[in-house]
C-alpha cells in the first residue's frame, strides 16, 4: 500500500487561491486493494496525482482534509455489496461537503438504474466495471477542466463579494491587469506579512492598504497612517515614537507616537522612500524588535504593529544610490503589490466612472444618470496621467458641470490625447532616440555635424539613424 500519495496538497487555505497550476489530484474510493493499484497507475499515466480511500469514512476524511480535483467512488461497499446504498449515502455526503467536487461513480458490470439514480444525486459521470481505460480518462480529464473551471468562478465571485462587502472600502477592479493585485489581497490580507505597495500617484495603494487592512485579523484594531513626506526629521521621528515632555522646546507634555496608536492594528507608512536615512535605521531597529523609545525616553517600549508602506519611487534604485537601506527595504516588502497605472487598465474606466459619478451625483444632488457616447470615448482616450485620482476629479467636475441628466465629453474637460508632448515612459525607445535627434537637429538648424557631436555619435552613426527614421 503506499501513503500521503498528494505530498503537495495542503490543508484548505480560509481564502481559496484563484489560480490553480498544481498537478490535478483525485481521490479514489474503494474497498478493493487491487482495484486501487490499478486506477493508481492509471490515474500516474495520466500525469495526475492520486490517493487512495477504501472505504467511505477513509473517503470522507480526505476530502475534509484537503482539496481534490474529482472523486473516482466505487458505489458497492463490502457492508452491501450489491445494493449501492452505501455508495449513494458517500456521494451525499461528499455533495454536502463540497458540491463543486466533480464525482465519478464506478458501477458493476449491468447495474445501469443505480448509476443513474448517481447522477440524479450528483454524480457528474459513471463507469462500469470493469472500465475501459481510454473513456476512464477521457471522462476523468473532462471532469477535471470542469470542476476547476466552475470552482474558479465560483472564488472568484466569493473573493469579489468580500471585497465589495459594507464594511470595506469599495475597491473597483475589473480589469485583467488587477487580478493578481486581488489575488494577493485575498492571499495576504488575512496574514500578518509586511506589505509594500508601489505604483504612480493615485493608482490607489491608499485604499488597497485600508483594503488589505480590512480582511485582516486586525480589523477590529485601528489603521495608522503616517504621511512621512515633507515632515522634518525631528519631527518625524516624534510623529512615529512620540516623545516626553521636556524632550525638546516644544515638547510641553508627553505625546504618544503612531506606532503606539497602532498596537494591535497597523502601521501604514505612505511615501517610504522620503524617510532619511537616520530615521531608516531606527525604523528597521522597531520593525525587527518591536522596540522603541518616545524621543527624550530611555525606556525601552514594545509594540505589535503590522506594516504596510507606499511609494512612487523605485527602491531598488534608491537602494543601489545609497538612499535607501537595503535590510529595511527587505523588511518592508515581504510581499509586494504593483499597482498598474490606469492606462494599462482601460477596462476598469468606465467602471469606475459609473462609481465615481454615482457618488457625486449623490453629494451634489444632481439627477445624473450616465455619460453619453462621446464621453466615453474621451474617458476612454485619456492617458490619465493621474490615474484613478485624476477621473475621480474629472467626474466630479463634470457632475458640476453638466446642464442635463448626461455627461457630455465637453463637460469633463479632457483635453485630447494628443495635445501636449508625448509621456516619456509611453513611447518605444526607438521613438525616443528619433525625438532626440528631431530635436538636437532643431537646435544645430540642421548642421549633421554639431547634432551628431551633441548626441555622442560620429556623423556617419547619425546618417544611419537619419534613413532608419526617415528624417
Ligand atoms: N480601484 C479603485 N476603486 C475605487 N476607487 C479607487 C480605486 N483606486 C483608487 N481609487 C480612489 O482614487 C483616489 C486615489 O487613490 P489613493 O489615494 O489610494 O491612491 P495612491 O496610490 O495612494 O495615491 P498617492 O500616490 O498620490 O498617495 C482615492 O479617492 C481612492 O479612493
Ligand atoms: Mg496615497
Amino acid at each position: 500500500m503506499w501513503h500521503a500519495a498528494c505530498p503537495n496538497l495542503r490543508p484548505r487555505p480560509i481564502i481559496m487561491r484563484t489560480l490553480d497550476t498544481r498537478t490535478p489530484c483525485i481521490l479514489i474510493a474503494d474497498d478493493q486493494p487491487d482495484v486501487l493499484e490499478a486506477l493508481r497507475f492509471l490515474i500516474k499515466g495520466e500525469g495526475y496525482q492520486s490517493e487512495p480511500a477504501g472505504s467511505p469514512a477513509a473517503a470522507i476524511g480526505s476530502i475534509e482534509a484537503r482539496d481534490f480535483d474529482a472523486v473516482l467512488m466505487d458505489l458497492n461497499y463490502t457492508r452491501d455489496t450489491t445494493s449501492g446504498q452505501e455508495g449513494l449515502d458517500l456521494l451525499e455526503r461528499i455533495r454536502n461537503l463540497d458540491a463543486t467536487l466533480p464525482v465519478i461513480v464506478m458501477t458493476a458490470w449491468g447495474s445501469v438504474e443505480l448509476a443513474v439514480e448517481a447522477m440524479r444525486r450528483g454524480a457528474r459521470d459513471f463507469i462500469q466495471k470493469p472500465w475501459d481505460n481510454a473513456r476512464l480518462s477521457a471522462i476523468l480529464k473532462t471532469q477535471i477542466e470542469l470542476g476547476r473551471a466552475l470552482r474558479n468562478g465560483q472564488r472568484l465571485e466569493a473573493e469579489n463579494r468580500a471585497l465589495r462587502a459594507e464594511r470595506f472600502p469599495q475597491l473597483i477592479a475589473q480589469s485583467a491587469a488587477m487580478r493578481p493585485v486581488l489575488e494577493i489581497i485575498s492571499r495576504v490580507g488575512p496574514s500578518d506579512a509586511n506589505v509594500l505597495l508601489t505604483g504612480e500617484n493615485g493608482t490607489g495603494k491608499g485604499l488597497v492598504a485600508q483594503t488589505l487592512h480590512s480582511v485582516s485579523l486586525r480589523s477590529p484594531r485601528p489603521l495608522v497612517t503616517v504621511n512621512t513626506g515633507g515632515l522634518a526629521e525631528g519631527v518625524f521621528e516624534s510623529e512615529l515614537f512620540g516623545h516626553v515632555k521636556g524632550a525638546f522646546t516644544d515638547a510641553k507634555s508627553d505625546r504618544v507616537g503612531r506606532f503606539e496608536m497602532a498596537e494591535g492594528g497597523t502601521l501604514f507608512l505612505d511615501e517610504i522612500a522620503n524617510v532619511s536615512l537616520g530615521l531608516q535605521a531606527k525604523l528597521l531597529r522597531t520593525l525587527e524588535t518591536g522596540e522603541f523609545e518616545r524621543v527624550g525616553s530611555s525606556r525601552t517600549r514594545r509594540v505589535d504593529v503590522r506594516v504596510f508602506s507606499a511609494t512612487n519611487a523605485d527602491l531598488s534604485t534608491a537602494v543601489a544610490e545609497g538612499r535607501f537601506r537595503q535590510d529595511l527595504l527587505f523588511r518592508l516588502n515581504t510581499i509586494e503589490i504593483r499597482l498598474p497605472a490606469l492606462r494599462e487598465r482601460r477596462e476598469d474606466i468606465p467602471v469606475l466612472a459609473a462609481h465615481f459619478l454615482r457618488a457625486h451625483a449623490e453629494h451634489y444632488r444632481k439627477p445624473i444618470t450616465g455619460f453619453d457616447e462621446a464621453a466615453i470615448k474621451a474617458l476612454l482616450a485619456h492617458p490619465w496621467p493621474g490615474n484613478v485620482r485624476e477621473l475621480d476629479h474629472a467626474v466630479e467636475r463634470a457632475v458640476l458641470m453638466a446642464g442635463g441628466d448626461i455627461i457630455r465629453s465637453g463637460d469633463l474637460g479632457l483635453r485630447s490625447g494628443r495635445e501636449g508632448p508625448p509621456r516619456l515612459e509611453e513611447m518605444s525607445l526607438e521613438d525616443v532616440e528619433a525625438l532626440l535627434i528631431r530635436k538636437a537637429l532643431a537646435r544645430f538648424n540642421g548642421n549633421v555635424s554639431h547634432a551628431a557631436a551633441a548626441l555622442g555619435l560620429s556623423r556617419s552613426a547619425l546618417y544611419r539613424r537619419l534613413q532608419r527614421y526617415g528624417l
